[in-house]
C-alpha cells in the first residue's frame, strides 16, 4: 500500500483526490490548516494539521515514509485582486512550496523514492492569441504568470534531492459540480442572461474534474513523468463555444454578449484571466499515455451539470 500525501485535500480538486487515492486502494495522508474540519469533510482518511503552511515547515510525522506528495493548496484565485490577497496568492503557493521542498531535501536516507506532483496553471503563459502553447513555450510576464513562474521554481527544486521525481501540473480551467469555474459562470445562464465574454474569440484551457484527478494520478504512477505537464483537455474552445455549449446543457440562451469593460469593473486585474486566451495543447500528458475520460466540451458540460443538479 502506498502512503500518499494531499495538501490542500479539501479543496475542490483535493477533495476528488483523496477520494480516488482512497478508492483505488491507497494509504491517503491529508493536509489542512484545520484538521477537525478536514476530518468531517474527508471522512475516513488520515489528516495531519498543517496550521500555517507559510511559516511551519509540513509536519514530520505525515511526510515520515510517503511515496508521493500531491502538493494543491492555495489561496483561491477567483476574487478581486487586492494589495493583500495579491499576497496570500503568491505567499501561500510560493512559501507552503519552500517549506514542503526542504522537508524533502531534509528526509531521512532510506526514505522510499518519491514522485512529487506539485500544482501548477496554464496562467504560466500568460495572455495569448491563438498559437497552440507547449510546455517549451515561453511563460507570460503578468501577475498570475509571474507568480506561477515562482511556484513552479519552488517546486522544481526538489529534484535536486535524490530519488525525487517531481511534476508540476499545469492545470487549466477546470469544470466541476462542487466550486471552480461553473460556480462563478452558470447563475448567469441559468437567469437567460448568460453570453461570450470580451468577443468570446479568446480560447478556454477547460478540463473536466475527472480528468484533473485522472492526469494526477497517472502522473503518479508514469516514472517518465517529469517537469511541467500541461493539464487540459485536447479540444480548447473558445469563451464564445464554451457559452454556447453551457447555454444548451441548461436549456438557456447564450444570446446576450458580456462586454470585456464590464468584467473589468467586477473582477479588476482578476478579470484578464477571463479576457485572456490560452489555446494550450495535452500532447505531451496524452504522449505519456494519458487517455482522457471527457475529451469533448458538450458531454463534459452536461455530465458536470448533471452531477450538480
Ligand atoms: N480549480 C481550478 O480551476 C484550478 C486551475 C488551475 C490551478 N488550480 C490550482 O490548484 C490548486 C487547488 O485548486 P482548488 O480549485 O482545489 O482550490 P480550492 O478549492 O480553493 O482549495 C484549496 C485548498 O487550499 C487551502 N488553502 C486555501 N487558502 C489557503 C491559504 N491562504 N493558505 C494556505 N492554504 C490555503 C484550503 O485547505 P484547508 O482550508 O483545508 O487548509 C483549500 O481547501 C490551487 O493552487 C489552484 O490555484 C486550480
Amino acid at each position: 500500500m502506498r502512503r500518499v500525501v494531499v495538501t490542500g485535500a479539501t479543496g475542490t480538486i483535493g477533495r476528488a483526490v483523496v477520494a480516488a487515492l482512497h478508492t483505488r486502494g491507497d494509504h491517503v495522508v491529508a493536509l489542512s490548516r484545520d484538521a477537525e474540519r478536514a476530518r468531517a469533510v474527508l471522512g475516513n482518511v488520515e489528516v495531519h494539521a498543517w496550521r500555517s503552511p507559510t511559516r511551519q515547515s509540513p509536519p514530520s510525522a505525515a511526510l515520515d515514509g510517503a511515496h508521493a506528495i500531491i502538493h494543491l493548496l492555495g489561496e483561491p484565485i477567483g476574487q478581486r485582486w487586492t494589495a493583500a490577497v495579491k499576497r496570500e496568492l503568491r505567499d501561500s503557493r510560493l512559501r507552503s512550496t519552500r517549506l514542503l521542498t526542504r522537508a524533502i531535501h531534509a528526509r531521512a536516507t532510506g526514505s522510499p523514492p518519491l514522485t512529487f506532483v506539485s500544482q501548477s496553471a496554464t496562467g504560466f503563459y500568460g495572455l495569448h492569441g491563438d498559437a497552440w502553447l507547449t510546455e517549451q513555450s515561453p511563460p507570460g510576464t503578468d501577475f498570475l504568470a509571474r507568480l506561477v513562474v515562482d511556484w513552479e521554481h519552488e517546486s522544481l527544486a526538489a529534484a535536486a534531492a535524490p530519488n525525487v521525481r517531481v511534476v508540476v501540473s499545469r492545470t487549466g480551467v477546470v469544470l466541476s459540480s462542487h466550486g471552480g469555474a461553473l460556480e462563478k459562470m452558470a447563475p448567469p445562464f441559468k437567469f437567460g442572461v448568460g453570453g461570450p465574454i470580451a468577443g468570446g474569440r479568446q480560447y478556454v484551457p477547460w478540463v473536466h474534474i475527472d480528468d484533473v484527478v485522472g492526469a494526477l494520478l497517472h502522473c503518479l504512477d508514469t516514472r517518465a513523468a517529469a517537469g511541467p505537464i500541461n493539464v487540459v483537455s485536447p479540444n480548447p474552445a473558445t469563451n464564445a463555444e464554451l457559452s454556447r455549449a453551457l447555454g444548451h446543457a441548461l436549456h438557456r440562451p447564450a444570446l446576450l454578449p458580456v462586454p470585456g469593460f464590464v468584467v473589468r469593473a467586477l473582477y479588476g486585474e482578476m478579470s484578464m484571466t477571463v479576457i485572456g486566451g490560452q489555446r494550450v495543447s495535452a500532447a505531451k500528458l496524452e504522449g505519456l499515455g494519458y487517455v482522457f475520460v471527457h475529451p469533448h466540451l458538450d458531454t463534459a458540460l452536461r455530465d458536470v451539470l448533471s452531477a450538480a443538479a
